[in-house]
């Protein structure tokens, strides 16, 4: 891994990041008496790159936070080796490499490994899997970020792709993302010993929130709103739910499923994560409001000055902060089904880190 990419990582890739600077946090005693598990939390000493992620998954003590970290440090490892040594020209490669190992929180991925092991599977089942949703996440980053959308100049801390690149390689890093992130599930899911009917649930799950039933529909929506001072909550949740909520979903979904989750199951992880991935976004247009760029790693305060239809300026802060709460509320209830199985206090724990 380059020096940068590991800096940057630690600089705007802390996990709990966008929960602190929002308000979110939650006592690590809350999951000691959420009555789900009775777990002892352990104070993790051990910084996340010294910690085997093994020891952590599989020990008798859960410290949320260290989970997150190391499994976010083994989800970028993963991504690094995935796209080592392309055969292209070094100048996609390049592209392509400076904004997935930028860092970011890799809420996504490791809620997709939680899942599979929520359920009862390895999370080496998952990583081909974890690393898709990541690459599929970044390629929409990429997009939206060029001056023909939100025409952002900074992106986890470093200089948007476009702006290093070049537009028309930044549009062909995003697509070769895509692409790849498809090719990465069927082959290394195929390697990992996941069986093909799993492996084609995920795939069918990943396409259908990266399309036009997800991200392009909602980031269409999202530009069509922009400077639209008649938008509705009705529109605003169409936006939300297809450009965030639904690789949340996704994610969460792929993950159980390649970890052998039957139907009734994968639904309510579903359903937790939809309120998740709604909830994601709108602390992310609050964050907009409240929070500085050097915080967040981008540009702060681009919504307002795109005109974007966002929940603060429909409800305000307050009223946005209070929808945030009752989508953690909804989120949680939908572990409840859980309550026997030995990963859920995990993504309890992950619906306070978004
Ligand atoms: C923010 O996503 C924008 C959305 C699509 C909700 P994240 O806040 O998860 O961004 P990174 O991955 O940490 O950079
Ligand atoms: C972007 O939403 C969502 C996708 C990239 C699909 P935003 O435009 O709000 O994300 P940021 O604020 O640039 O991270
Ligand atoms: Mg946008
Ligand atoms: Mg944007
Ligand atoms: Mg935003």
């Amino acid at each position: 891994m380059d020096k940068l990419a590991s800096s940057c990582f630690v600089q705007h890739g802390a996990p709990s990041q966008s929960l602190k600077l929002y308000g979110l946090q939650r006592p690590s005693t809350s999951l000691l008496t959420s009555g789900r598990r009775s777990v002892p939390i352990l104070r993790c000493a051990a910084a996340a790159k010294e910690t085997s992620v093994d020891d952590i998954n599989g020990g008798d003590g859960f410290d949320f936070h260290c989970y997150l970290s190391a499994n976010a440090k083994a989800v970028h490892d993963a991504l690094d080796v995935a796209l080592w040594g392309l055969r292209c020209p070094a100048s996609l490669s390049a592209s392509m490499r400076h904004s997935i190992l930028a860092g970011g929180k890799r809420i996504r991925p490791v809620l997709a490994i939680a899942a599979c092991q929520l359920v009862g599977g390895a999370a080496a089942a998952a990583t081909p899997v974890a690393c898709a949703v990541e690459m599929i996440h970044t390629a929409s980053f990429i997009h939206d970020d060029m001056p023909c959308m939100d025409d952002d100049a900074l992106r986890r801390g470093r200089p948007s792709n476009h702006v290093v690149f070049g537009e028309a390689t930044a549009l062909l890093a995003g697509d070769a993302l895509l692409a790849l992130a498809f090719e990465h599930v069927a082959r290394g899911s195929t390697a990992a010993g996941v069986p093909a009917d799993r492996t084609l649930r995920a795939v069918l799950e990943l396409g259908s929130a990266g399309g036009p039933g997800g991200i392009a529909a909602g980031q269409v929506a999202d530009m069509q709103g922009e400077g639209d001072p008649s938008a509705r909550l009705p529109a605003m949740k169409y936006i939300l739910v297809h450009k965030a909520a639904r690789l949340v979903e996704a994610a969460a979904v792929s993950g159980a499923v390649v970890g052998g989750a039957g139907d009734a199951d994968a639904e309510r992880v579903r359903r937790y994560a939809h309120f998740l991935g709604i909830l994601g976004q709108v602390v992310d247009d609050v964050l907009d409001v409240t929070a500085t760029s050097e915080q967040l790693g981008k540009t702060a305060g681009k919504d307002a000055a795109a005109g974007k239809a966002t929940y603060p300026r429909l409800l305000g802060l307050e009223g946005a902060r209070a929808y945030a709460g009752e989508l953690l509320a909804k989120a949680e209830a939908e572990l409840d089904g859980f309550d026997a199985a030995p990963g859920s206090i995990w993504l309890y724990g992950l619906s306070c880190g978004l």
